[in-house]
């Protein structure tokens, strides 16, 4: 009988997944336990080698294209393995995590539940699907102040696609009102363009 366990972490931009992400390595760390982490290719905002939060806690990690590159990687003793961003990766995912469980190895994942046009990411949702324990994040509003941000909201610009790596310079953290006031404003300004 298995005990592994899958940990899903979700919410919107600034909402702290990465850093609870990291607190749980260092559980792990301090313990003396063996672990592997891994990122998209695609997240370049920091450092490329580092799962890097808002506040510049980093943990070294393995990049990776696609999700089967992860079993190149795994020797089989790990305790526990760790995935930032997981909305970036393909429908694959799910298979490797279910394979690494299944290899009694407890896998971590964070990323975002909705995009910033509050579509659900796919990959996150299935894989909440398969997880023992989902941790629902929110973040500040950056509106209205309130601690209650579900969603990240883009402000305006060519790029449309749902895939666009970026931070305070592109996205903010807002609840489900101000996520309305803002797109109204924006169909205002479309208007008299
Ligand atoms: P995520 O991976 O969810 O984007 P991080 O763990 O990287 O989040 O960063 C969380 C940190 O971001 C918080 O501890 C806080 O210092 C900072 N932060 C910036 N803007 C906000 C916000 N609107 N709400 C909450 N935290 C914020
Ligand atoms: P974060 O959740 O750790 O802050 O990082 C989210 C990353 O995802 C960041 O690079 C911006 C990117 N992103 C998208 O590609 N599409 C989206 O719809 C949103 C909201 C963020
Ligand atoms: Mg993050
Ligand atoms: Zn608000």
């Amino acid at each position: 009988m298995k005990n592994s366990e899958l940990v899903v972490i979700v919410g919107p931009m600034y909402s702290g997944k990465t850093s609870e992400l990291i607190s749980y390595v260092e559980i792990y760390s301090l313990g003396r336990k063996k672990f592997k982490a891994f990122k998209p290719l695609i997240d370049d905002r920091y450092d490329k080698s580092f799962i890097v939060s808002h506040t510049n806690t980093k943990v070294e990690a393995v990049n990776i294209k696609s999700p089967e590159e992860i079993t190149d990687y795994i020797d089989g003793d790990e305790k526990a393995v760790f995935i930032d961003e997981i909305q970036f990766f393909d429908e694959s995912l799910k298979n490797i995590v279910n394979k690494l469980l299944k290899m009694d190895i407890n896998v971590y994942c964070s990323g975002l539940d909705l995009s910033f046009k509050n579509n659900t990411f796919k990959t996150t949702t299935e894989i909440m699907g398969y997880a023992d324990r989902v941790i629902k994040k929110k973040a500040v509003c950056h509106e209205c102040g309130e601690y209650n941000a579900t969603i990240s909201y883009k402000k305006p610009d060519e790029e449309n696609s749902e895939i666009d790596v970026g931070g305070f310079e592109k996205y903010i953290a807002v609840c489900r009102d101000c996520y309305e006031e803002l797109k109204q404003k924006e169909n205002m300004a479309k208007l008299f363009d």
